[in-house]
């Protein structure tokens, strides 16, 4: 397969050590801060690239960063980027480079509990059934063509951890199968290195 993924993250990697295990061509792990999901991508022999965010005030400049990502990924063979646990929303840049093939897993049933807080809004609203969603990622976030989706129980006692957590087992699942489903499918398997950069 010569198709490849970049994986953009900024937490424990847990999703990011999921897809690595279903056998998923990981050209780079990118992040926009030190994280253990960097050390999974080091760990596992793969380049990483420490974009590193120096500001989460109202002087950030979203799309010079989103610069400085796409220069990062274009040093790559990308077909697909996806974006698992990164805490950045990126600019439009990041979209024109590579159009339809950026993918988002969401832990909520899109379009209900979009947003950073999806598993804390979704026990607040006292919601029974919630679940995780795979999306194409599109400049307005949380929006996109839906690819897959899973619903997940609310048991009594759940706490965001616990809550999240059995989400984040569903989405290791089904996050790489829709990815490998995308790279068989041959998305994107013009993409060659030069792209991102135009
Ligand atoms: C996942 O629940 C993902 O949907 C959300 O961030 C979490 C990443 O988990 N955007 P991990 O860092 O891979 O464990």
């Amino acid at each position: 397969m010569t198709a490849q993924v970049a994986v953009l993250a900024s937490g424990s990697g847990s999703i990011l050590s999921a897809i690595l295990r279903a056998g998923i061509p990981v050209a780079v792990v990118v992040s926009d801060r030190k994280c253990t999901a960097l050390c999974v991508g080091e760990q596992a022999g793969i380049p990483v690239e420490l974009v590193e965010r120096r500001s989460f005030g109202s002087d950030f400049d979203r799309d010079a960063y989103t610069d400085q990502v796409v220069e990062a990924l274009s040093r790559y063979e990308i077909s697909i980027v996806a974006m698992a646990g990164f805490g950045t929303i990126l600019g439009s840049a990041v979209h024109k480079a590579y159009p339809q093939r950026i993918l988002n897993t969401h832990p909520a049933l899109l379009p209900a509990f979009k947003g950073w807080h999806a598993v804390a809004d979704a026990l607040a609203a006292g919601v029974k059934v919630t679940g995780c969603t795979v999306h194409l990622a599109t400049l307005e976030v949380d929006e996109g063509p839906i690819l897959a989706q899973e619903a997940v129980q609310v048991l009594d006692g759940d706490s965001v951890e616990t809550l999240h957590e059995r989400i984040k087992q569903v989405e290791r699942r089904i996050y790489p199968d829709t990815i490998m489903r995308m790279l068989r499918s041959g998305a994107g398997g013009a993409a060659s290195k030069g792209e991102a950069a135009k």
